[in-house]
């Protein structure tokens, strides 16, 4: 069993949804598991987990700059675990080569460079955003294309088979090698 750490950043909630879905799928393998919001946390990992699983959303362009600390402040206790970053955005929902670009300027800014990165699509939660947001966001959608516009009902574009997929293989490289024998 391990103990796994999944610190996170989130403005409306999504990434904060997929961090306890990812908690889940990695206590039903018998793993120890801690989401933390970083929002209300100024945590520090030194020493305390055996890995770790980084969330962070996208808005105007950027992953939460609270997150971006938590990193630039723990990167070498990362780099001395198994770790992961997942990014939540919209780009994810098919415009990839966007969501690539805010976690590449993710990896610049940090100077970590996680040997797994997932990128997972984000929500659209219309009844959620205040008057100037909800507005904001439908001509984004509507800009962007692919994306809903009918702002009386919320959208979730994360696909959760993909998010199980990637608690899974970050499990599966947690469980000791499997021992070769030529017997
Ligand atoms: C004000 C605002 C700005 C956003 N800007 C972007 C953006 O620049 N690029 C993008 O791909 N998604 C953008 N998004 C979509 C968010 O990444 C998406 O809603 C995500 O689910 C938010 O995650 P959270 O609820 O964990 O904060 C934006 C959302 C909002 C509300």
């Amino acid at each position: 069993m391990a103990h796994i750490v999944i610190p996170y950043g989130t403005s409306e909630g999504q990434t904060a949804r997929i961090a306890e879905f990812i908690a889940d799928v990695l206590r039903a393998h018998g793993h120890d598991v801690e989401p933390v919001d970083l929002k209300h946390s100024d945590h520090l990992l030194a020493g305390k987990y055996d890995a770790a699983i980084v969330g962070a959303s996208i808005h105007m362009g950027k992953h939460e700059e609270y997150v971006r600390d938590f990193v630039l402040k723990n990167r070498e206790a990362l780099e001395g675990i198994p770790s992961a970053l997942f990014s939540v955005s919209l780009a994810a929902h098919g415009d990839m080569e966007n969501a690539e670009q805010y976690v590449a300027q993710f990896e610049e800014e940090t100077g970590w460079h996680p040997a797994r990165v997932a990128l997972f699509s984000g929500a659209l939660l219309y009844t959620q955003y205040g008057f100037l947001k909800r507005m904001v966001m439908k001509k984004i959608a509507q800009d962007k294309g692919g994306l809903d516009t009918d702002t009386s009902r919320d959208y979730i574009y994360t696909e959760w088979d993909g998010v199980r997929r990637f608690a899974e293989d970050f499990a599966a490289g947690l469980e000791p090698k499997a021992v070769q024998s030529n017997l």
